[in-house]
């Protein structure tokens, strides 16, 4: 019998990487801050994967995991969060609720990845979720962002990665020059089945990288640093992200936004 389709399973394996995004925050933060960070916030969390690794690194560490969404969060209590010590549970706490509205203890480190708070489309509206991070951070804490960008980005168009038994596919349906909203879809193929359209879609603004600086900066970040990726010998990035004044032109990167408090 056929396996049932299981969305979740099929992102944590094309798009997360939970271990790698972990050692580059506690990196930046150890060489930013010359000491060790031990509460992490992990806002739009999905099914918490990130703050699952969190709480493995000792029993100092604890995560704050917050999504609106119950579906993804229910996922995460049944298959990561089950799979943890229960000291380790223990450490672990579990939000749902608008990260606009949250009033949690204060965290050393507060993340926002795979874009997630590209979901702001108002100026006013991103300078709100910021000025709440700075708010809930602790003196020193680092705000950690992703960002993507590039000319590939400017005009509709699909890419597809082939895992061996199924395919992914990251497809921008449709990109508008005046406003920079933008449609994304995930789909996957699983081998000898059809394709299984729109599994994740994201209604998004594409905020570029000068904009959100400054909008850091004006929410009063002391310092805002950009890390982006190197590449490899044909020219692809070879996922080491270094602090950067300047980047390069190509069709697509992706780089991480790292704000101090
Ligand atoms: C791109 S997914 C998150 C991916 C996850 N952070 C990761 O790294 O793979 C976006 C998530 O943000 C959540 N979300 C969207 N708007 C939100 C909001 N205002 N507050 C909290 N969560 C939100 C969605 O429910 C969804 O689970």
């Amino acid at each position: 019998m056929k396996k049932k389709f299981d969305k979740y399973w099929y992102y944590r394996h094309s798009v997360q990487s939970p271990e790698l995004d972990l050692r580059f925050i506690r990196n930046c933060y150890r060489k930013l801050k010359q000491k060790e960070p031990y509460v992490f916030r992990e806002d739009f969390c999905s099914t918490f994967a990130l703050s699952c690794e969190w709480v493995k690194m000792g029993p100092l560490y604890k995560s704050v995991a917050v999504d609106i969404d119950n579906r993804p969060l229910k996922y995460g209590k049944e298959q990561y969060l089950s799979q943890l010590e229960l000291h380790q549970q223990k450490r672990i706490q579990v939000i749902k609720s608008n990260v606009l509205k949250l009033n949690t203890a204060k965290a050393d480190i507060i993340s926002a990845l795979n874009f997630s708070y590209f979901t702001f489309k108002k100026r006013l509206e991103l300078k709100k979720y910021f000025l709440n991070c700075l708010k809930l951070l602790n003196p020193n804490g680092l705000l950690v962002l992703d960002c993507f960008g590039g000319t590939q980005c400017f005009e509709r168009n699909e890419e597809q990665t082939d895992y061996g038994k199924f395919i992914y596919y990251w497809d921008q349906r449709h990109f508008d020059p005046v406003t920079h909203h933008s449609l994304f879809y995930i789909h996957y193929k699983r081998k000898g089945e059809k394709k299984r359209e729109k599994a994740f879609i994201y209604n998004w603004r594409l905020w570029m990288i000068p904009e959100l600086k400054d909008l850091l900066e004006e929410v009063g970040f002391r310092k805002v640093h950009i890390y982006w990726e190197g590449t490899d010998k044909d020219g692809e990035g070879n996922g080491r992200f270094t602090r950067r004044e300047k980047g390069e032109e190509c069709e697509s990167w992706v780089a991480y936004i790292v704000s101090e408090k």
